[in-house]
């Protein structure tokens, strides 16, 4: 179980500069956030761990980066247009506003709202007398579906013909590319289509910090392959992102498989990765098996064939797909909760100290020179010439021990210092963070010394 609560990892968050709440000076905006300079630095080592599993680890694997807006009849294909949506519920009595698929997981755990039609959601918040969680009363509306897309407009008139959308996911940047990757980088199913990118969704039901938000980022992976080979491809996933999870320095016992039980008509199988937030278990990766639809709906609207030709047998078909997405702040608040920790030292003082993998931590190596006096011009000497590896930073303020304890709550893994054997025989004592023990190391070797340990 996590040592910080949620208010407090929003508080922990802004006075590090980790997370702000966007628009702060105006109020905020709800469910708005903005990276701060560390929140910056984990987010993009998060990428980049991401990108080392799924693209450079992978045979077959190709990254994309397309555009925010597409063609607005790839939304239609999509069929988020016409249904993507989230049943909302009005309590009559203090009008707040709630989505009844929430109400219903965060009253009863074990039902499973998902596989509820709108009309069985209002019969299980009656027959269970489920209370707004405002003012306590059961006295809902029935529901109405309210779609999720944002709506932008193109060029001077503000017409029908000039609306597209931002986009609400990365998938379909992936699934409209199919044939462009599949000729221009020569290769055969199974292979790949990875993306990092922004997607936007008008989500106006309270958001639990970065956990729900209008504009976010995803990771988004899907596989193209054969009929047939689908089912293997899903299950590999499957376990591919506990493990990337759990590679992220994650315990196994804080991740559980969901596996639903409802699908939507196309999907053959689908499964969540959810992590136990403080506010209870919360989807982090979602993994479907979403059969040739996507490609068979993009052939159908466009009109552009995106069959397959399999040289080996002669055939013809549209592939299959295989898709697993991360939310990429969710990743980044589930990997902050689970580093986060307070520990009672000898003395009695409490330190917070955040564990991140080395590979994650915003800075990777903090330089202190002893006494500012003597020291400074070599700590400076040794900050230059790690700053051209790592991202190092330099504090020659307060006493040696406050400058542990400033760098352990950022989680950077290795205090530098610089002291009289330095300038004596050029060695310095790197601190760990997580042991606090401490070696002697040859300035040389350091480079060496800290790329071995920060390795993903
Ligand atoms: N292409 C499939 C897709 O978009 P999804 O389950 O709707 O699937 C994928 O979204 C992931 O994006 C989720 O597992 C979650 O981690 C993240 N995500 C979805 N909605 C989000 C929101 N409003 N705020 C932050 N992350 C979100």
């Amino acid at each position: 179980m996590a040592d910080i609560t949620m208010d407090k990892m929003v508080g922990f968050c802004k006075q590090y500069g980790f997370i702000f709440q966007g628009s702060e000076i105006y109020g905020g905006l709800a469910n708005t956030w903005d990276y701060g300079p560390l929140g910056v630095r984990l987010k993009n080592n998060i990428k980049d761990a991401w990108r080392k599993r799924f693209i450079q680890e992978r045979n077959n694997a190709y990254e994309l980066d397309a555009d925010i807006l597409m063609h607005p009849r790839v939304w239609e294909a999509s069929g988020h247009v016409g249904g993507f949506s989230d049943p909302l519920i009005d309590c009559k009595e203090c009008k707040t506003r709630h989505r009844a698929d929430n109400l219903i997981a965060d009253f009863d755990p074990n039902a499973h709202p998902d596989g509820m039609t709108d009309d069985e959601m209002v019969k299980f918040i009656k027959d269970n007398k489920v209370p707004c969680p405002k003012c306590g009363a059961t006295n809902f509306t029935g529901i109405r579906e309210f779609n999720l897309m944002f709506e932008t407009h193109r060029g001077v008139l503000k017409d029908q013909k000039s609306v597209v959308y931002l986009r609400p996911e990365n998938a379909q940047g992936e699934y409209v590319n199919f044939n462009n990757v599949l000729r221009s980088q020569r290769t055969k199913l199974p292979f790949s289509i990875g993306q990092i990118g922004k997607a936007f969704r008008n989500e106006i039901t309270p958001g639990n910090f970065t956990f729900r938000t209008i504009e976010f980022e995803q990771m988004e992976y899907q596989t193209f392959c054969k009929e047939g080979e689908d089912m293997k491809l899903y299950d590999y996933f499957k376990e591919y992102g506990k493990k990337f999870y759990m590679d992220l320095g994650i315990p196994e016992e804080d991740l559980r498989y969901h596996d639903h039980e409802k699908l939507v008509f196309y999907a053959k199988a689908a499964c969540d990765i959810e992590y136990k937030f403080p506010f209870g278990w919360g989807e982090i990766n979602g993994t479907h098996n979403r059969t040739n639809y996507d490609l068979t709906r993009h052939q159908e609207y466009s009109g552009e064939s995106q069959e397959y030709y399999d040289q080996e047998t002669n055939e013809k078909f549209i592939p299959y797909i295989v898709e697993s997405t991360y939310g990429l702040d969710r990743t980044v608040l589930a990997v902050l909760f689970n580093a986060y920790h307070e520990e009672k030292l000898e003395g009695g003082e409490t330190r917070e100290v955040l564990k991140l993998h080395p590979f994650l931590a915003p800075y990777k190596v903090g330089v202190f020179p002893l006494i500012k006096k003597y020291h400074s011009e070599k700590a400076e000497e040794v900050y230059q010439k790690l700053s051209k590896s790592f991202m190092t930073i330099y504090d020659d303020s307060g006493n040696i021990g406050k400058r542990y304890r400033r760098n352990d709550v950022i989680g950077t893994p290795f205090s530098i210092t610089v002291d009289d054997n330095t300038l004596k025989d050029n060695t310095v004592t790197v601190r760990d963070r997580d042991t606090m023990e401490q070696e002697v190391v040859k300035i040389d070797d350091l480079e060496k010394y800290i790329s071995e340990k920060i390795k993903f």
